[in-house]
């Protein structure tokens, strides 16, 4: 929802009259909005009535087990070594979690003709590896790798990839929405001069021509973990024109402008989007900071208040020592962490870094899934140890 937009063929007014072609018959108006009727919306016209239903039944399909039993401390899971084959929603593991946020990957393998929808939570899809379409009611979306895929709850989707080579998603999802920082904007919602990014970074839905079928089309809805299969009368991609604030767009990681400081600055200064229960920030490539004592390395922190997930996307990270592409390390609130040995020292006179990787610190901790237990590094909590 960077900013207003108007797709397609809408009406001069809202809640009026809107004739289809034959000029006797509707088209379909959806308000399809946030907060009641106070947050931020956006207005569809249909073919169809959006609420026709055929079939609805529960699907036996349920996401990671809970690791009840797993201790308080430092981890280390690669997601490269849990693998399901399957498409775009059937590929994904969950691997931390709590109310209002799940962190899952997917290892794409299959297409499909499926729709997904999302009622329960705001999605990201972070396209680590692959090429594709991201097609909604809302028009198509191409994607590349390393985008960004903002996803309003209740978007009907689906995602197209051009090769099946190696797809690799990484998902965080929020029940409430990822929103731009209003410290980044001005009192008008403009993104101001010294955001990391602009409005020409965020790319939102093109026009596609409704889709005019009728048949049986299958929609899977998830809520609180429980999946339900809709059989649709008509295809979902029915809408000939909206407009709105409220939309799924992309933005890539490497469009970031990140900030340097003459001493170490701390996360908070590479945030990209928030939540109301946690925050998501990346670490791109950078010029090191300028003071001649500088230590690049960041200090030894308690984050008493936060979980912090570090997904790794590319590159030499500097504070890490084994940390490979599709690793995620956990920093859990209640135990200190920083640079392991050596890595201090090592940083002190580095100029730059040339390293990509997702933050997510979140406010209530997170729970494990039994999918961290199968891939973590056994003795990771131990590499702090001088040897
Ligand atoms: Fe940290």
């Amino acid at each position: 929802m960077p900013f207003y937009i108007r797709v397609g063929k809408v009406p001069p007014k809202r809640h009026i009259t809107f004739y289809k072609p034959d000029g006797k018959s509707l088209y379909r108006e959806e308000l399809f909005g946030t907060k009641g009727f106070s947050g931020i919306y956006s207005n569809k016209y249909h073919l169809y009535m959006p609420p026709q239903v055929e079939n609805i039944r529960e699907l036996n399909f349920v996401g990671a087990e809970d690791w009840e039993d797993a201790p308080l401390q430092y981890y280390h899971f690669m997601t490269e070594n849990k693998q399901t084959d399957g498409n775009f929603f059937t590929s994904r593991n969950e691997f931390l979690k709590n109310d209002h946020c799940i962190i899952s990957t997917a290892n794409v393998t299959e297409d499909t003709d499926i729709f997904f929808r999302n009622s329960h939570m705001h999605e990201i899809v972070f396209v680590h590896h692959g090429t594709g379409e991201f097609m909604s009611e809302y028009g198509s979306l191409p994607f590349e790798e390393w985008d960004y895929i903002v996803v309003p709850k209740g978007t009907t989707y689906h995602m197209k990839f051009n090769s099946f080579e190696k797809v690799k998603l990484f998902i965080i999802e929020s029940d409430t929405p990822f929103d731009i920082p209003t410290h980044y904007r001005n009192e008008y919602g403009q993104l101001k001069e010294d955001a990391p990014y602009y409005e020409r970074d965020f790319h939102v839905p093109q026009f596609t021509e409704p889709i005019d079928q009728k048949g049986s089309f299958r929609l899977i809805l998830k809520v609180r973990g429980r999946y339900y299969e809709y059989e649709l009368p008509h295809h979902p991609f029915d809408v000939v024109g909206w407009d709105g604030y409220l939309y799924p767009y992309t933005f890539n990681i490497k469009e970031y402008a990140p900030k340097v400081g003459k001493i170490h600055l701390p996360p908070p200064i590479h945030l990209v989007f928030t939540t109301q229960h946690f925050v998501v920030c990346n670490f791109v490539p950078r010029l090191f900071d300028f003071h001649p004592q500088s230590i690049p390395a960041p200090y030894y922190h308690s984050n008493v208040d936060s979980d912090e997930v570090l997904y790794y996307v590319y590159g030499d990270f500097m504070s890490r020592t084994g940390v490979q592409e599709g690793s995620i390390t956990l920093h859990p609130m209640g135990i200190p962490h920083g640079p392991q040995p050596g890595k201090t020292e090592a940083s002190i006179g580095k100029k730059e870094t040339d390293e990509y990787a997702v933050m997510i610190d979140t406010f209530t901790p997170l729970r494990l899934t039994k999918n961290v237990n199968e891939t973590m590094v056994e003795d990771y909590h131990h590499s702090w140890l001088e040897k």
